[in-house]
């Protein structure tokens, strides 16, 4: 499926992301950190916004960034460039990235499966890249239990949120797809976060290795 770039609620979600980034940073920073840690020196990452992960790569290595949304892609340069990484910028989806298969080392998401419209699609094309023994480490935000105040809420806001968020779902089971996803190992977590941002702070950390 082909990306159509929304220019209004980008440059929204760009001013947002790069407003509420650092405040978001801090509440998901001890799960990135661990599973984040000891990246290689060339990275992919599909969906990476304005740049709320370049922190997590070491000054001097190379981020592939797979980003449709144009309207994300100067903030994306300025972070890189402030932390002294190499940019290469695709503006490509993550179910098409255009990268040959068994290529790459490492592929990083967040909150990026919530929004894709078919996130096995995307686990797929991850499949794809990584070469065997690769890693895609991932921090998604999925559904709450069935029947808990959360579910009910992320139930009721669906559209709303939908709306302003480009498509984005908080009624994911995204531990499910990645387990589903053809990797020969997946560690996955769940977490909670304690943001205002309700339906967003049941969440997942993990790393699947091809
Ligand atoms: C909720 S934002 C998260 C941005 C960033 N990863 C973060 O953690 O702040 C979702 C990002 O996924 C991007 N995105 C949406 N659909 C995509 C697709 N099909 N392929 C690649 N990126 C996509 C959006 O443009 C946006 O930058």
């Amino acid at each position: 499926m082909s990306y159509q770039v929304n220019p209004a609620r980008g440059r929204f979600n760009a001013a947002f992301f790069s407003a509420l980034g650092p405040t978001l940073e801090r509440s998901l920073r001890p799960y990135k950190q661990v599973v984040f840690a000891g990246l290689p020196s060339t990275v992919v990452e599909l969906g990476p916004g304005v740049g709320a992960n370049v922190s997590y790569l070491s000054p001097g290595s190379s981020l592939v960034a797979v980003e449709p949304n144009r309207p994300m892609h100067r903030r994306l340069r300025a972070a890189a460039e402030r932390h002294g990484v190499r940019l290469d910028l695709r503006e490509r989806t993550a179910e098409g990235t255009g990268l040959p298969d068994d290529a790459v080392d490492c592929v990083i998401s967040s909150l990026l499966l919530c929004t894709v419209a078919d996130p096995a699609a995307v686990l797929a094309e991850v499949r794809r890249i990584l070469r065997p023994g690769g890693t895609y480490r991932f921090v998604e935000h999925v559904a709450a239990p069935a029947g808990t105040p959360t579910r009910v809420l992320q139930r009721g806001l669906r559209r709303p949120w939908g709306w302003t968020f480009e498509g984005c779902s908080c009624e994911r089971d995204l531990a499910a797809a990645v387990r589903g996803g053809g990797f020969a190992r997946v560690e996955v977590r769940p977490h909670r976060l304690h943001t205002p941002f309700v339906t967003f702070n049941t969440q997942i950390s993990g790393v699947a290795h091809a």
